[in-house]
Order: structure tokens, then C-alpha cells, then sequence
């Protein structure tokens, strides 16, 4: 595991961005994993502006998103899929069919659903790279802490933590969907390389316990310690925990 700490959020968002930028430029049709929340939203913002600087091109290239509300449709301001498109796809040369996002409110085989999507997963040839925020309770996608993980793309009840953090984004609580569906710790785990981003001195405490040396279901991000190529590119605050 590498650590990067970078002096704000603006160095860390044009430092993964060049990762992936390279990422592409090695593989062009790399199958890259994507995550949405506030955490990335700079990335894709520097990914955009290479682009249109004819520095990036994406039209080769795949993508799995990692997880989404169950209920919300895809034109739901809130939906991952409404945010995906909005800050990222509808911006670059990426193709449509090359998008891949979970589940949505058309999912009623849930189990189906959530098969489908690992053997697409498979079947495009695995992860080049997965990109990775933290939950402050450690979660990765929505695997949520717990007794047990679970491997596979799976539906989750989201903690009352998340359910709370991720209000701000709507005008009322109660409007926060209260399942998700999420790859799974495995799907995360085989990805060939992972950058983990983390940005805020309210991340510092969970960084500091999901990459101490710890490894615990109950951080689920502490299960990255044993990847073999994770990156993990903080700001100043973010780090401010580490030793
Ligand atoms: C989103 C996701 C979540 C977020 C995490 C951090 O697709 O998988 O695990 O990465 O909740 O969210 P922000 O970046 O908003 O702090």
C-alpha cells in the first residue's frame, strides 16, 4: 500500500486524474471502476478539462459503477446514475454502452440483478482500476461495518451513519433511500489496482483506523491493507491522523 498526501483537494483531484489519464493512455479500452459522492467530483472535473484539451480519450474505454440507491429512478437528481451523467459522461467521448451502473429502480430480481452484474464485470475482462472514496464508518461502495462482508455485488439496508450523511444531499431525511446495491469487498478486492481518495480533516479519523495495520469487517476499508496495488492519495487533513 502507497500512501500520497497531497497539499488540498485540488492536487489530489489532478494527481488521480493524471493516474487515470495514464491508466487509459496505457490501455485505452481499460475497464475503469468508478464512485460517485463529493470526494471524486474534482477528478472527474480535471478529467473533463484534459479532454477537452485532447489529452484523454474515452471512447474505448468501460466503466462499472460501484454502487446505487434501490428506488430512486435514473433521472432522480439524487440517483447515481443522474450523477454520473451529469458530472462525468455527458461530458466526455465515452460511449453509452461502454456505462455500466447497478441495479436502479427497474431492478425487481434483485438476485439476478446483482449476478448479472459481476459476470459483466467478468466478462469485460475484470477491474484495470478501481476508483475508491471512504464513508467516515470505513465504508467502501456501500459495505456498510458489520460481523460479515460480503464478496459479490449484493443489496445493502444502509447504516443510519450513511443514511445520515448522505441527506445532505436531499431536502429531507426521510427522502434517503434506505437500500442501496453494492459490489461486493470480492469484486473491489480483484480489481488490478485500486485508488482510494480521501479528502477533509472529517475523513482524518477514519483514515487513521482503516490503514493503521487493522484489519476488521467492522472498517470495511481496512480489508484494502491486503491489496496488492492500492493507492491511497489524501490531502493534508485527510492525513492529518497519520503518523
Ligand atoms: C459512492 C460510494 C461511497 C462514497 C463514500 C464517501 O459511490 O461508493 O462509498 O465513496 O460514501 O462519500 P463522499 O465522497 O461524499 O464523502
Amino acid at each position: 500500500m502507497k500512501i500520497i498526501i497531497c497539499k488540498d483537494y485540488e492536487h489530489m483531484s489532478r494527481f488521480s486524474a493524471d493516474i487515470v489519464i495514464e491508466q487509459i493512455r496505457q490501455k485505452p479500452d481499460s475497464v475503469i471502476g468508478l464512485a460517485t459522492g463529493s470526494t471524486p467530483l474534482g477528478m472527474y472535473k480535471e478529467l473533463i478539462r484534459q479532454y477537452k484539451k485532447g489529452r484523454v480519450d474515452f471512447s474505448k474505454v468501460v466503466t462499472f459503477n460501484l454502487d446505487e440507491y434501490l428506488g430512486l429512478s435514473p433521472d432522480h437528481p439524487q440517483s447515481y446514475h443522474y450523477f454520473m451523467f451529469n458530472n462525468f459522461f455527458n461530458h466526455i467521448n465515452i460511449k453509452i454502452e461502454n456505462v455500466n451502473l447497478p441495479g436502479g429502480i427497474t431492478a425487481y430480481n434483485l438476485d439476478g440483478v446483482c449476478r448479472e452484474y459481476d459476470e459483466k464485470i467478468e466478462k469485460a475482462g475484470g477491474i484495470d482500476l478501481q476508483i475508491l472514496g471512504i464513508g467516515h464508518n470505513g465504508h467502501i461502495g456501500f459495505n456498510e461495518p458489520g460481523k460479515k462482508l460480503y464478496t459479490q455485488t449484493h443489496i445493502v439496508s444502509l447504516s443510519h451513519e450513511t443514511i445520515k450523511a448522505n441527506s445532505r444531499f436531499f431536502d429531507h431525511i426521510d427522502e434517503v433511500p434506505r437500500k442501496a446495491i453494492t459490489m461486493g469487498v470480492g469484486g473491489i478486492m480483484r480489481a488490478k489496482k485500486i485508488l482510494l481518495l480521501a479528502s477533509g480533516k472529517d475523513k482524518a479519523a477514519i483514515i487513521k483506523k482503516a490503514f493503521s495495520g487493522i484489519i476488521t469487517t467492522e472498517i470495511p476499508a481496512s480489508l484494502l491493507q491486503l491489496h496488492k496495488d492500492i493507492l491511497v492519495i489524501l490531502d493534508k487533513e485527510a492525513a492529518k491522523e497519520l503518523k
